[in-house]
């Protein structure tokens, strides 16, 4: 997790959420199950874009099994943790193999199944009414997820300094903000849509990086390329990951 929060152009209006789409309620299995997100979630959708958004090089990858495989950290994302937790009753039931695959190298009956959309350094507009374009199409399980301390990245921290703070704290009272709008957002889509249950899954770490379980929050553990805020290819990591 430590190069997400390295290497990630965090904005301060990002969206993430998960969808389990429910199709059909008269089985007791989920049909299909998709993720729509960021960097935090990508998987390799990246990798054959147009898109400077690209971390299919070591040092990414360094702790996963497959390597770097287009994944904004050095080992799994919380989507393949969350995948992994839901294992035996949802992903199971899917046959998905290990971990669910990215959009970009699915196959047409793959994407029937489930597929992970997200896609690093993408956002949101203003006019997009995402979660209710995602009920008219059949879904009926969705999980959205707040904005974690975005200010408290080491490349917020190098991008626009701290002023004294342990982090940037405009950035962390904008998301703070977005997810107070959000858990409203929630609410009013349950209480509309009512054959549908919508979630708000509270961000890890509220108030500072050290609340994450990093001990160090004000550098990255990998080389970072000026301007791009990505890892140096192949550079030497740090050797405390954790
Ligand atoms: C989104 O909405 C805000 C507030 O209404 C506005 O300032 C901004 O220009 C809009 N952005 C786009 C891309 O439309
Ligand atoms: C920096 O902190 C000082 C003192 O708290 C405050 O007056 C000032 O507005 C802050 N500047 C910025 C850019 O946040
Ligand atoms: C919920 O329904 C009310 C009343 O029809 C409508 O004004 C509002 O925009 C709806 N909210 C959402 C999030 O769809
Ligand atoms: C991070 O903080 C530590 C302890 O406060 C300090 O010694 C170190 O120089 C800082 N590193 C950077 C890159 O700012």
């Amino acid at each position: 997790m430590a190069n997400i929060l390295a290497s990630t152009k965090l904005q301060p209006w990002w969206l993430l959420f998960v969808s389990l789409l429910f199709v059909s309620n008269a089985e007791p299995q989920v049909p299909c199950y998709f993720i729509f997100g960021d960097s935090l979630s990508d998987d390799g959708n990246n990798n054959d874009l147009s898109t400077t958004a690209k971390v299919n090089y070591s040092p990414y990858g360094i702790d996963f099994p497959k390597g770097p495989t287009g994944r904004f950290t050095n080992g799994r994302t919380m989507q393949d943790i969350i995948g992994l937790h839901f294992s035996v009753s949802l992903l199971q039931l899917l046959d998905f193999q290990e971990f669910i695959p990215p959009f970009a190298t699915s196959s047409g009956q793959e994407i029937l199944k489930g597929v992970d959309y997200a896609s690093g350094s993408a956002g949101i507009l203003n006019e997009t009414g995402q979660q209710v374009i995602l009920y008219n199409n059949g879904a009926r399980m969705l999980a959205l997820f707040g904005i974690g301390s975005i200010g408290c990245t080491p490349n917020a921290i190098a991008l626009y300094g701290t002023n004294g703070s342990a982090c940037v704290e405009k950035m962390n009272s904008d998301a703070q903000l977005f997810n107070e709008r959000l858990v409203s957002l929630v609410d009013e889509l349950n209480t509309n849509l009512t054959d549908a249950k919508f979630t708000y899954v509270y961000p890890s770490g509220t108030t500072s990086a050290n609340s994450l379980g990093f001990t160090v929050t004000n550098a990255s553990c990998c080389k970072i390329e000026s301007g791009r805020g990505l890892c140096i290819p192949d550079s030497e990591p740090c050797s405390d990951r954790n």
